[in-house]
């Protein structure tokens, strides 16, 4: 474990993106019109938790803002909701733009940037009932979205995050079941959705750069460190290097080499169109999974993921255990992504914890590792804490706290934990620059 004071200031640069990240289902509250909200009255949130007023942002992101601002950081990630902005097919809700447009003003006069995401895992109801990313229509709807969102908030905003986890949004959609449509071991649909996932982000990164040539536009991919359970094992081995390969790069090497995502590209099939769409390498870091052949797990192709009890570990899931704590790993993840050559902003980090064990050292290690990255020449231009306040964390529901502000979903209480402070700490002692009201 790396505990090493962060005191190397100099080597972050003074424009370098501290900030968190949120999206706005998790957060927002009051929305019945995506395909969450759905499968939440389905009874599938593991915790049997609704997401209710989430953290209230629909009517006052602004407390959050504000608290951001305390800990002195000087970008914000956050998502624009299509349900709300198109709530029917063609119909545009100008009051949603509008309050977009106030959030946006808002973090500009807090002295944040904005780094808006134009899908984080959600779906507007009539556009599930289509099929979502299974239909070849997704592509031209998206589009239309897009054109629309950059035309409505392209003065407020420069940096774009077209889909979040387009690699998490298939696999636990189509192929765990865990998110909706909740459907299992589908493989090859997963990987439909995939590369209709990637034509729909190409066509929106030239739509924004059509619209706004200074535009800053990339995805955000989750990586995950895989070991093998039994690296004794040539099955376990060979599963690793397979889930590697399938869940860090499918989307991904579509981008950076125009091929289709597997298995379609044995099929014949190419993406040419899709490939250099991207300005940034974005990435999402948490943790690391053992990988093991188990015979029993017939519907997810005898797949079993696992961590050793001993390794460091935030809270676990209901089911499942969140994953090893791994701060080393982000060394791996970025070298993964080299061959963009592309400047690298780490979109995700953090830790469900919500007595606050662990996260201190989470958050230490992790600049740690950007300190080491950034003296090697990384051109590393950001990194956002997942995230401010705890919210409402998908299938899991309330059960994991990710925040640096513990929240009661009850009264909307808000108490830092000690994480807050050490962040502000850190940001302040990396000399990040705060721009003033714009
Ligand atoms: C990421 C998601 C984000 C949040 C964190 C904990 O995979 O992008 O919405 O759920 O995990």
């Amino acid at each position: 474990m790396d505990n090493g004071p962060c005191d190397q200031s100099s080597l972050f640069p003074a424009d370098f993106a501290w900030g968190v990240a949120t999206s706005s289902h998790q957060v927002e509250g009051g929305n019945t019109n995506n395909q969450w909200a759905a499968w939440e009255k389905r009874g599938k949130i593991k915790s049997k938790d609704c997401v209710g007023l989430a953290c209230d942002w629909w009517r006052n992101a602004e407390q959050d803002f504000d608290l951001a601002q305390s800990l002195g950081v000087n970008a914000l990630r956050l998502s624009v909701e299509w349900s709300r902005i198109e709530p029917e097919e063609g119909m545009w809700d100008e009051a949603a733009l509008a309050r977009y447009r106030q959030m946006l003003k808002a973090l500009h006069q807090r002295g944040m940037r904005p780094f808006v995401t134009l899908h984080h895992f959600t779906n507007p109801l009539w556009f599930e009932a289509k099929g979502a990313f299974l239909a070849p229509e997704s592509i031209a709807l998206f589009q239309g979205f897009t054109q629309r969102v950059i035309a409505a908030l392209g003065d407020l905003c420069r940096d774009w995050i077209t889909f979040n986890e387009p690699n998490v949004y298939a696999s636990l959609g189509y192929f765990l079941g865990e998110f909706p449509p909740g459907k299992k071991g589908r493989f090859v649909q997963a990987a439909r959705v995939t590369r209709n996932l990637c034509l729909a982000h190409a066509e929106a990164y030239r739509t924004i750069h059509a619209l706004q040539k200074d535009a800053n536009v990339g995805w955000a991919q989750h990586y995950v460190v895989f070991k093998p359970r039994r690296p004794e094992s040539a099955v376990d081995r060979w599963l690793c290097g397979f889930i590697d390969r399938r869940f860090n790069d499918n989307f991904a090497e579509s981008i950076r080499d125009g091929r289709a995502p597997f298995p379609l590209n044995k099929l014949g099939q190419s993406l040419p169109e899709v490939k250099d769409t991207c300005d940034f390498v974005g990435i999402n870091y948490y943790s690391r999974l053992r990988v093991g052949f188990e015979p029993r797990s017939l519907k997810t192709l005898f797949l079993q993921i696992s961590v050793p009890p001993h390794k460091p570990q935030g809270d676990s899931g209901i089911e499942v255990p969140y994953g090893e704590v791994y701060p080393e790993g982000l060394r791996r993840a970025v070298e993964q992504f080299t061959a963009f050559k592309r400047p690298v902003y780490i979109l995700e980090n953090g830790v469900p914890d919500r007595a606050d064990r662990i996260r201190p050292w989470v958050i230490e290690s992790t600049i740690s590792q950007m300190r080491g990255l950034l003296a090697e020449g990384v051109d590393l231009r950001g990194y956002f804490h997942w995230t401010l306040t705890d919210n409402f964390e998908w299938a899991e529901g309330w059960h994991l706290r990710f925040g640096l502000f513990e929240l009661d979903p009850a009264t909307q209480a808000r108490t830092p934990r000690p994480s807050a402070r050490l962040y502000a700490r850190l940001i302040k002692e990396a000399g990040a620059l705060v721009r003033t009201a714009g």
